[in-house]
This record gives structure tokens, sequence and C-alpha cells, in this order.
């Protein structure tokens, strides 16, 4: 009966058939609007202080700790790839937390040889480097905590300055403040700039919300707040216009760039800040999303390369220009297998 309807060649009279411009891999790829490319990739690093050791880290397969050395070798491995950013992550063993984050700003800490050694052996690599206390502190807060338990906004930001300034001291190209802290921007700003380093850029995470997917972050860096949570400092995933006055006081403060977080949850917070502001924007598949694909490629439900592919490209899609994430080396070579 249907095919009563048909023309004698077999066709319907249809005048536009988007189809059209899918019927092959080197048209699809012609008109491709999107494109995820190595260099718009940052690779994060977890260090510990155990020179040539590689741990893995269970929540997060295929992610590992590691000692400087190996560190070293697995950027190689990655500026192989085309990646060329990364951003260090410190692990802080027990006996050195305390609750003035004492290590953070200690000369000669962790983060400082890390970064001081990657500089000089991979001077080309663009080394940022995570400013916040939580791993250093022993009750797992960004910031100082009072006796009520409350999060105390200025000291904390003090101590942030002087962490940012002692990673410019060592070479650091970019400081990253993801503590969301009020301020931070300005009062880093000014800590560098009247300490000579003009030339070192700030990321904002600007946008960070409290989020249940950095549990593997955490896990990672055995950095879980001990009591509480982190909501009168981390932003509520619900709101919009309170993320655009965040990215908007941050921009004012001096932010070189800015950074939303978690990405997926997030694709119209990324697209609105993208219209608003004309600052460089990134993205961070967190630690929770990389773990979730991870899992449900374990499960053999779905196909991690190709799922860290689409993903990748929906955050870049909605407006990031760079995109943090684990699956950075993944999707290098994923991207050479397949169409995207
Ligand atoms: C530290 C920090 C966190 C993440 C980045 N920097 C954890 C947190 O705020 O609790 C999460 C990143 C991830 O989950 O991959 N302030």
């Amino acid at each position: 009966m249907q095919q009563q309807l048909l023309q004698q060649d077999g066709f319907l009279e249809i005048t536009r058939r988007a189809r059209r411009n899918r019927k092959s891999s080197a048209l699809r790829a012609l008109i491709q609007e999107t494109r995820l490319h190595p260099s718009h990739f940052v690779a994060p690093f977890f260090v510990i202080d155990d020179l040539d050791k590689k741990i893995p880290i269970t929540s997060m397969p295929g992610v590992f700790r590691f000692g400087i050395e190996s560190l070293l070798k697995e950027i190689e491995a990655n500026l192989q790839l085309g990646i060329r950013a990364i951003n260090l992550f410190c692990y802080t063993t027990e006996e050195k937390k305390d609750s003035l984050a004492t290590e953070a700003t200690r000369q000669g800490n962790l983060l400082q040889r890390a970064i001081a050694t990657i500089k000089k052996e991979l001077p080309e690599v663009l080394v940022m480097a995570d400013i916040a206390l939580d791993p250093f502190t022993d009750h797992g807060h960004d910031g100082i905590v009072d006796d009520a338990g409350s999060i105390l906004n200025d000291p904390t930001i003090v101590i942030l300055a002087e962490m940012a300034l002692r990673a410019a001291e060592a070479g650091c190209d970019i400081v990253s403040p993801s503590d969301m802290m009020d301020g931070r921007i300005g009062f880093i700003r000014k800590a560098l700039d009247s300490n000579g380093f003009h030339q070192v850029s700030i990321l904002s995470y600007a946008v960070k919300q409290a989020s249940s997917f950095y549990g593997p972050f955490r896990d990672a860096l055995d950095s879980a707040p001990k009591f509480g949570d982190k909501k009168t400092y981390q932003m509520s995933p619900a709101n919009v216009r309170e993320a655009l006055l965040e990215c908007m006081l941050d921009e004012e403060e001096g932010a070189d760039m800015l950074l939303v977080k978690p990405a997926i949850t997030n694709l119209d917070i990324i697209a609105k800040v993208r219209a608003m502001t004309n600052l460089p924007l990134g993205a961070y598949q967190v630690s929770g999303e990389y773990a979730m694909i991870k899992a449900a490629h374990e499960k053999g439900v779905l196909d991690e390369k190709k799922a860290f592919l689409e993903t990748l490209t929906a955050i870049k899609r909605a407006g990031a220009d760079f995109i943090v994430t684990y699956a950075a080396k993944d999707a290098c070579e994923a991207l050479k297998r397949y169409e995207f």
C-alpha cells in the first residue's frame, strides 16, 4: 500500500534531504563544526614524593599517582601525542597535613620541586598548578577553619597567594586557584605582580560547584573533607546567574582565563559564560565523569574511547576553548582511529 506512494523510480518528492550531507566520511569531515585537537587538552597529574613510582588509583582506572621521575616519562608520552599542557596536583602524606596547610607554602615542597624539574627537563610544556589548600589540611577543607567549623575567607586567600607565589618562583606558567574563596584572584594577581611575576597567568576555577563528581579525585589525594561539606564556598549546581556573577567578578579581578567544572553537567553554563566573556574559557571533565565512562566500559555497556570523544566534543561545542581531562591521552589515540 505505502509502496504505491513511491514514484516509478522508487523515490518520493522530498526537496530538502539533510542526509545528503552525511553520505560519506569525507563529506562528514568537511562540514564538521566542532573538532577536538590535542593542543586543546590539559592533562591533570597526581604527584607523589616517591621519585620513580607509578601507583594506580583504583577508582580511576588508567590514572596513576606519579613520582617526579616517572611523571617526566608520562609527560613525554603526552607530548608525543600533541598534549602540551598539564595541571599538577600534589599528594600530601597524613603526617605533613595540619589545620593551617603549612605544607602548601613550605619552601621546597613537592609541588615546587615538581614544577622546577618539569620546567628544567621539558621547558616547552605549559605547566599549571592547582592552588588550593584541601590536599594540605588535616580536615580536608579548602580553607582555614574556625572553632565553629566555618571556612574563613580572608585568612585563606593570604595563604593561597603565598602558595601561588611559591609556584611562580618554581617556574609555573599558570596558577589555577580552585578554592572558590572571594577576592582571591585580585589578591593573587597583586602578590604575583608585586614580586615581578607579571607574566604568570591566572586560570580561575570561576564556576566550581559542590559536586558529587569529585569523589575519585578525593580518593586519589586522600583529601575528602573530614566534616561537613563544601557548600559554603563551592557553588550550587542549580544556579546559572550566580555562575555568571562569579565569572564577572573574577574577570574584573584580573583572571586571564576562566574555567567551569564539572563539564558534562554544565553545558548550558559553559555556553552562557562563552557568550558573556571574551576571556579564554576552559572546562574540567572531572574525576567522576571520567570514572563513570570507565566503569560503563568495564561493564561492557559502551565503548569508552567513543564515549570520551563524544563527551569532549559536546563540551567543546558548548563553548569551551580547552578541556582539562584525565582522558586526554585516550582521546588523542582515539582521534586517530575514529571519525570525530
Ligand atoms: C581541590 C580540587 C578538587 C578538584 C580539583 N581541585 C576537589 C574538591 O574541590 O573537592 C576536583 C577535580 C576532579 O574531581 O577531577 N580544590
